[in-house]
């Protein structure tokens, strides 16, 4: 008897994944504290049978003894590619060597990547259009493109009986544990985490695909990491809420000190930012989880960025943060400086420059030279009190 767990949700319709417990990174940037999964999902027909997306290489073997528990590897007939990324993807060369009848399904921009990145001959692919369907017999499995979600190819499967959506990477959460998503108690921090780090900076795009699937008959999500919603409302909710960019009153504080003069403005603006009823979440650069800054920034309403100037600009560490803030697009819309120098500054213009970039409102930025004095921390509070305004009067 095979060991391997491989669970039927529906009728006929199996997780065939696999647990990664011990990863740790993901694309050498986003941390994994709780590890992931990379769910394969294989549905059998009354004719023929489709599997949707594989497995992150190093786990082909088990993917190959987990469909083999249910049918012959080789009876695949439709392998669903809708995502390249690797993680997915990974294994579709050694896939298409064990089974040599099954046609790859994708996207034309799909079918792109798959023959630069996996060499899958041309003959072995099929070309699917948006809405275009494949009848397996009793199942009907229709495509959906949602392109930039997060890359150009993605694309959702709908199975139309019994309404069950694979959307991979979207709606997932990068989670070792958990087969349902009433099995993980803070679900909905995890897919806020992971939202931030893969969808955030396409959040028009997600608009989009959400709108498409809104008349769909939605009973199961069944996305390509982390647990299955079947509280599907729940996770769609989420989602409309992060695309449209709603933020709360809150403001999330990023900083860096080596002397600790800008650590002795963090705390002050802080404090007052709480005193004025905005809920705070305050990261120290140099020991934070990217990813948590990045759960924090999905709702935020601003963000106060502290940083000195070293080697003359921004200390590197905040710099970093800085650019990879820009990039990820959150919808903070007000922000706030402060820095401190020794000789000669060069953080403060690099930080309005990047801020403004990113479409934030500079509420205000505060300079000083060497340690705080107590009317520099006037100024803080009273920078605290202006942005907290501004942070409540969005609500009005
Ligand atoms: Fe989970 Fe974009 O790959």
């Amino acid at each position: 008897m095979d060991w391997r767990n491989v669970v039927e949700f529906s009728d006929d319709v199996y997780w065939v994944g696999a647990r990664d417990w011990n990863r740790r990174l993901f694309d050498a940037l986003i941390p994994l504290p709780k590890g992931t999964t990379y769910n394969s999902y294989l549905i059998v027909g009354e004719k023929k049978n489709a599997l949707i997306d594989t497995v992150n290489p190093g786990f082909e073997k088990e993917l190959e003894e987990k469909i083999r528990q249910i049918i012959d590897p080789k009876d695949v007939d439709y392998l669903v590619m809708n995502h390249a990324e690797p993680d997915h993807a990974g294994t579709i060369p050694h896939f298409l060597d064990l089974n040599s009848k099954a046609v790859l399904v994708t996207t034309s921009r799909g079918a792109k990547m798959a023959e630069t990145f996996y060499k899958v001959p041309e003959k072995r692919i099929k070309i699917v259009s948006d809405q275009e369907t494949i009848e397996l017999g009793g199942k009907t499995l229709r495509f959906i493109e949602a392109p930039m979600l997060h890359w150009p190819e993605t694309m959702f499967t709908y199975l139309s009986q019994p309404g069950i959506l694979f959307p991979c990477d979207f709606f997932g959460s990068h989670l070792a544990k958990g087969v349902y998503d009433d099995e993980v108690e803070d679900l909905i921090v995890h897919a806020r985490r992971y939202f931030g780090e893969i969808m955030m900076p396409f959040r028009n795009m997600a608009e989009k695909a959400l709108e498409k699937i809104e008349d769909l008959r939605i009973n199961i999500i069944a996305p390509s990491h982390g647990p299955i919603h079947k509280n599907t409302q729940r996770i769609l909710e989420a989602y409309k809420r992060w695309a449209r960019g709603e933020t709360r009153q809150k403001a999330t504080i990023i900083y860096v000190t080596m002397w600790k003069s800008t650590e002795k403005m963090i705390h002050p603006i802080a404090e007052t930012l709480a005193a004025e009823n905005i809920e705070i979440a305050l990261h120290d650069l140099t020991s934070a989880d990217i990813g948590d800054i990045v759960e924090d920034l999905v709702e935020s309403r601003a963000i106060v960025l502290g940083a000195p100037t070293a080697l003359g600009g921004m200390h590197p560490i905040a710099l970093n943060a800085a650019q990879l803030v820009k990039a990820l697009r959150p919808p903070a819309k007000f922000g706030a400086f402060l820095t401190s120098y020794g000789w000669g500054g060069g953080a403060l213009r690099q930080a309005k420059e990047i801020l403004t970039s990113a479409k934030i409102e500079i509420v205000g930025a505060i300079e000083v030279k060497g340690p705080p004095s107590e009317s520099d921390i006037q100024q803080v509070i009273e920078l605290g009190k202006t942005l907290a305004r501004k942070i409540s009067n969005e609500d009005n």
